[in-house]
Parts: structure tokens; sequence; C-alpha cells
């Protein structure tokens, strides 16, 4: 089969390479899926390019870790109902896995596929895993947001904007959203935010309070703790809650516990792929039902075909992507 792969740490320029190897054979409760579309996330072009504490573990790792395709064989004790569904996968390259979606074939656990809705394509299929699940599961870390004021910060953001349209639709009582431009706020605001706040010109604690009517925000999705923390402290209402899914903006922040204290503020910073399996699987099913509901937006950033992926990586690298970025398979 026709892959793409690193053997080395590095630039995409310098490191990804497309060659053929053996297609794989599904293993026991695997299922095989011919791959029509994979998505890259921020975190696949930083395992790519090396992060801190993160070196290569495995000789050879095939990126990649959402896809969408049609499964096409099942391993010994998979269920033999998945044979030529349609489905979205997660967790392809992560959790130990290094073999992900940027090949024709991929093998992996059954738990790890889902029946794509018949209006969802496979290129909106492939933006669901990582994005979608991470918005889902920041959503509902601290349980109902029912007649909740969420904020979600960076709300057109490939998780940003699937956490405003979650939160939306999952009765939150207002939903605001944090942006940097007027561009951003617009797209926020047609995935159901009421109102955005432009975190670089305003007040965002000052603008929420006054969009809650005093009362503040409830729950927080948050893209960027060490950067948000300021404001996100005087946001937030008493018995808050505050789910964190990145820090870039300062990867150090002092916190000043007094002040989470005094607000009884629920705190819980998370990385999608070793959440327990009851919350993946959560996220997972209800993800897909607001995939298959109507008007649900899948932003994709760009199209590319495999052969192409070093400027597919490159576009996400390049900090200016707006949804999820999509590499189209051809069919073997
Ligand atoms: N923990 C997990 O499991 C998990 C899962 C998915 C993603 N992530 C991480 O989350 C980050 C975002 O991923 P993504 O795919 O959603 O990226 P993205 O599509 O580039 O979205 C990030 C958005 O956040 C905005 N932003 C950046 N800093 C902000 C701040 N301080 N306040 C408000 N908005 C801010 C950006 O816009 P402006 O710069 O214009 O403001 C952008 O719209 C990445 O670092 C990724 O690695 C973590």
């Amino acid at each position: 089969m026709k892959a793409l792969w690193y053997e080395k740490q590095g630039a995409a320029r310098d490191v990804l390479e497309l060659g053929e190897m053996p297609t794989p054979q599904p293993g026991q409760g695997e299922v095989r899926v011919s791959v029509r579309a994979s998505g890259i996330n921020p975190s696949d072009v930083g395992l790519r390019r090396g992060m801190p504490g993160r070196p290569m573990q495995v000789p050879r790792f095939i990126p990649h870790s959402d896809g969408a395709g049609v499964v096409e064989q099942v391993g010994p004790g998979a269920d033999t109902a998945w044979l030529g569904k349609r489905v979205w996968i997660y967790n392809g390259a992560r959790a130990g896995r290094c073999f992900g979606n940027a090949a024709d074939y991929i093998c992996l656990s059954q738990d790890l596929v889902c029946e794509l809705p018949e209006q969802t394509g496979f290129a909106e299929g492939a933006t669901l895993g990582i994005p979608a699940m991470t918005a889902h599961c920041c959503l509902y870390s601290h349980g109902d947001i029912r007649g909740k004021n969420v904020l979600v910060t960076g709300g057109a953001g490939a998780v940003g904007h699937y956490a405003v349209q979650l939160a939306r639709r999952g009765g939150a009582a207002r939903v605001l959203a944090t942006v940097s431009s007027a561009a951003k706020a617009e797209v926020a605001i047609g995935g159901g935010a009421d109102d955005c706040i432009n975190y670089r010109e305003q007040d965002v604690a000052a603008q929420a309070r006054e969009l809650t009517e005093g009362h503040g925000i409830d729950h927080i999705v948050d893209v960027d703790f060490g950067g948000n923390y300021e404001a996100g402290i005087r946001a937030l209402a008493v018995n808050g809650s505050w789910a964190a899914y990145a820090s870039s903006g300062n990867r150090a922040p002092t916190v000043m516990v007094p002040a989470l204290m005094g607000k009884n503020i629920n705190l819980q910073f998370l990385i999608l792929n070793s959440l327990p399996h009851v919350v993946r699987k959560r996220a997972q099913l209800e993800v897909n039902t607001f995939a298959g509901s109507d008007g649900a937006i899948h932003n994709i950033a760009g199209r590319f075909a495999l052969e192409d992926s070093v400027a597919a990586h490159e576009l996400v690298e390049s900090g200016t992507k707006l949804g999820t970025v999509v590499v189209e398979h051809e069919v073997p």
C-alpha cells in the first residue's frame, strides 16, 4: 500500500516520505479501513517536528491520527457487521499506536471507529476525532451544561468551533466566544455563539460579566490556559469550572491558589487520547449524533492530496488555518 511516514523528527519537507509498504492485516478485534481522508492536527505536526519530552520512539511513524474511510476487512473477534460501513476514526496514531491514517489502509480496534452519518462526507469525518471529541470532553468535563454560561476561548479554532456548536446544542444559557478578529467573530457566531469578545482589544472578563448580567461564566473551554488565566479567573462565577486543552501563550503560568479557591473553581487539564475510556466513548457517540444533525458545520481549512502532505503539514504550522487541514486519499 501507499503510505506517508517519517523515520526521524524534523521539518515536514526534510522527513516526510511517501512510499510503498506491506498492507497490514487486521488482528484480534480489529478492522481494516480503506482510508479516504485523514485530518492533520497541531499535535500531528508537533510529534513529527519533535516536542519537548516526546522523542521518536519507533523506527517508523505513519502520522495523521484522525481519518475516515470504508471498512473492508475484519479480524478475528471483530464484528462482521462493520464490513462495508463508512466510518470515522480517532486515536489512529496515539496511545501507543504508530501507524496512523496517512496511508491507503489502517488496521485498528473496532472501538476506535464509528459509523459516519449518511450525510457526512469522508473529509468532514476526518475532522471529528481530535477536534470535535476534545471539544466535547472539555465541554462536559464538569457535568451538564444546560442553563450554564459557557465561554469558549478561540471560538473560531478547530476545537473551539466544535465547542461553540456543541454548547449551543447542549442547552447552555449563553455561549460566549473569544476571537482575535471580526472575521473569526463571524465564524463563531455562525456556529451558534451569542456574542464574541475580541481578546486582543477588549477586557474579556468585564465583557463576559456584562454579557451575563453580572453572573459571570460557569464553564470555560480554554485553548490557552496560561495566556487566558488572568481574564478567566475574573470572568468565572463562584463554583465555576474550567477545562483547558492547551496553553501555548504561557506554558508555565503562575497560578494564584487563593483566587481559584475563593471561587471554588474546578479545574481540569486534559489530553483526549488518554482520557478514561468511558469519557471518550460518550464523546465518540455524542459527536456522531451531532455530526448527523442538521446544520452541523465542519470547517475544512484546506484539502490536499496525500502526495502534497508536506504542504498540508506546513499549512497547519503556519498558524493561519481556519478549521482542520484534510488530506484526501485516492481509492487504491
Ligand atoms: N489536549 C488535547 O487533547 C488537544 C486536542 C486538540 C488540540 N489541542 C491543542 O489545542 C491547540 C489548538 O488546536 P486547534 O486545532 O483548535 O488549533 P486552531 O484551529 O489553530 O485554533 C486555535 C484558535 O485559538 C485561537 N487562540 C490562540 N490563542 C488564544 C488565546 N489566548 N485566546 C483565545 N484564542 C486564542 C487562535 O486564533 P488567534 O491566534 O487568531 O487568536 C485559533 O483560532 C493546539 O495547541 C493543539 O495542539 C490539544
